[in-house]
Formats: C-alpha cells, structure tokens, sequence
C-alpha cells in the first residue's frame, strides 16, 4: 500500500466497527438552534414549574458529590401515586428515549422483528437498525387508522405513538387494549403527547395487559426537555428486568430533582397544557384561513397539508428565524408539522405565513 491509498490515520480504526452502524445513517433530530423562534421540536412554549428551579437550587455539594439514587426511588415513589400504580411498575430513564433503549435491548434477540405504523417517529426505526434487528412499516398516512395487520406481522416488539408525532392523531384506547390482547410480543405506547389528549391514556388498563408498556416524557407537557426525563410503566415482572438493562445511574440527581418538583406541581401542569390547547385551538383556527388542512390533533403540533411550496416556506420561514419542521421524505415533504407557540410566537408565524403560503 502506498501512502496515497492509506486510509487518514484518524479514520483508521473504521474497520474495527460493525459495518451496519457504519452504513446507517443515523437518527437526525430537529435542529436545536439558539436565537430563533422554535416551532420544530414540540418543546413547551411556557416555562417549567418555579418548583422545579427552588428544587435544582436546593441540591448540595454533597449530593452532587455523591452518585444519583440508581433507582430514582423518590421519583418513582411519587409518579407512581400520581399515576395509580405501584412504584415497581415504573422506570425513570434519561428521557424516554432512553426508556426506548431499554426496551429495545431488553426485547430483541437476533433475527427478531420489530413493527411499527408508518409515519411515526423516527427513533423507532435506528434503534432497530442499532441493535441489527429487521423493523416493518405498516404505511397508514391514508387516514391515520390503526392498522389490523399488526398482530399479525410476527413482531416480537410493536411500537405506537399515540398520539402520533408527526401526525397529531389518535388510537382510542380500547382499539389499543385489543391489539395488546391479540399480539404474541410487546406492545409499546408511547404517550408523550398524551397530556394533550384528555381521556387517550391507556396507563388506567396497564394491569390489564402484561405484554404493554407505557411511556411518557417531561419533555412537552411538563417544559423539562432540557433536563432529559422520561418514564416507563408496565408489570412489575417487567420493570424488574428493564432495572437490569438500563444504564446503572442513567437519571441523574439534578434531573430527579427536577421530575420529582414537576410532578408536585400539579396547578403548573394543568396550567401549561390548559394554555398549549387554547394556543392549539387559535393556531387551528388561523391556519384553515390559510387553506391549509391537517389531521385532527391530539398533541401540541399541526401536520398541516401545505402542497408543493411546503420546502420553500420552510426555507424562507428559517432564514426570518422561524424553525417548523420539514421533511424531505416521500409522504411528507409536502407538509410541515408546527408546534404550538406562545400568543405572540404564533402571531409571528402567521404573519410570515400569511405572505408566503
Ligand atoms: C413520540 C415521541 N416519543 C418520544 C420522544 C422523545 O422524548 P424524550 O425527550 O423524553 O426523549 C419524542 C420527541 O419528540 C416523541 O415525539
């Protein structure tokens, strides 16, 4: 080999790697982009509970000294008498896209597949590809419907957003508990947006099913998406064998800090979604006089039908300092998915689209 053909000494390693991870892509997350306004990545518009602040001010150099709780006991304690369950049935993860890992890692066996509907998010698909397993789309952009085939796709994992991103729409639960029954394998709900869907939470039936598991997330309702905190319910049995895959201090002392604060708060959290509906509702109202339609949502973001100018108002919308979300996708590239806003976020938004669309 002469020096010309030798591979760049940094990148030499390269070969040592598995070569699906080196030909996979990778999941690509909405561009966190300071001094502009974000619509894109479905954070809260209002800020976190004060509670939340007193609480990160009240950690002591010996507890930031010392390792977290490893089993975020406290917390757990707490989500748990909330959500009408037993301590042992939740998990605490950094984000639930941690929960997600655990789950992955926890379930597949080589070979094994995992299902999902298509469009949905988009991590359900690399963690697959991560782990080497072969994951199916069932494509129901046709009408948001859940599809029947589900259970019959020899999954050993199935994953549903509900309500969906990116689409907003919702399963009603009892459509949910028949495919936990008639599915051999486990069934993920992930309810991030739930909070934002009165009533659409099949956390109430969790001990109905021991093949379910339900996640949510801090990141929207509760304004932590800094602060990376999601949670896990399913059976104890199962919960116990999650506790050994996951990362031994994945949540750290500041964050459970953080979750446990947020979820005393209960008037700040009715507050924040109480303001992002009435916001969802008058975004509604003015995004029909623009002509535009979108699925029925039951989350705190529009999927709004836009045609083919939806790149170039994505484009011109990002250059004035206004991020929504656009993907270059078959099925999507014609829409764009816009979170809620504050009042005065959202009559920016509309004043550009208003000349644009
Ligand atoms: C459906 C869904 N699940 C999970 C997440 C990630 O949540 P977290 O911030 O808790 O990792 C998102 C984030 O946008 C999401 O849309």
């Amino acid at each position: 080999m002469n020096d010309a053909s030798k591979p760049a000494l940094p990148a030499a390693g390269l070969r040592h790697l598995r070569s699906d991870i080196r030909s996979m892509h990778g999941y690509t997350p909405g561009e966190q982009v300071i001094d502009c306004i974000k619509l894109n990545t479905n954070e809260c518009a209002w800020p976190p509970s004060a509670r939340v602040r007193a609480a990160l001010a009240g950690v002591d150099d010996d507890r930031l000294r010392k390792y977290p709780d490893p089993r975020a006991r406290r917390l757990r304690e707490v989500a748990a008498s909330l959500y009408g369950v037993a301590p042992e049935q939740v998990l605490a993860g950094n984000g639930s896209d941690d929960c997600l890992t655990i789950i992955y890692r926890s379930v597949l066996g080589p070979g094994d597949r995992v299902a999902c509907p298509w469009p949905t998010y988009g991590l359900y698909d690399d963690l697959a590809a991560i782990q080497g397993n072969p994951i199916e789309h069932v494509d129901w952009a046709r009408d948001w419907q859940l599809p029947a085939v589900l259970p019959r796709l020899g999954a050993k994992l199935v994953l549903l957003a509900n309500p969906n991103n990116p689409s907003g729409t919702v399963v009603p639960v009892d459509q949910l508990r028949r495919l936990a029954d008639a599915l051999d394998g486990i069934l993920v709900v992930d309810e991030a947006y739930v909070d934002f869907c009165p009533g659409g939470s099949i956390l109430p039936h969790l001990d109905a099913h021991p093949n379910l598991v339900v996640l949510r997330t801090f990141s929207k309702s509760y304004s932590l998406a800094g602060a990376r905190l999601g949670l896990l319910f399913a059976a104890a049995p199962l919960v116990a064998e999650f506790m050994k895959v996951k990362d031994s201090y994945n949540v750290n002392v500041l964050t459970q800090a953080a979750g446990i604060a947020a979820l005393e708060d209960q008037d700040h959290h009715r507050d924040l979604v109480r303001r992002t509906l009435a916001e969802r509702a008058r975004l509604e109202e003015q995004v029909a006089r623009l002509g535009w339609t979108w699925p029925a949502s039951g989350a705190n973001f529009l999927l709004c039908e836009v045609g083919a100018k939806a790149g170039d108002i994505y484009r011109t919308l990002k250059a004035r300092g206004l991020l929504v979300r656009w993907w270059d996708r078959p099925g999507l590239s014609s829409k764009l998915r816009i979170t809620v806003g504050t009042p005065e976020q959202c009559d920016l938004l509309l004043k550009n689209l208003r000349e644009l669309a």
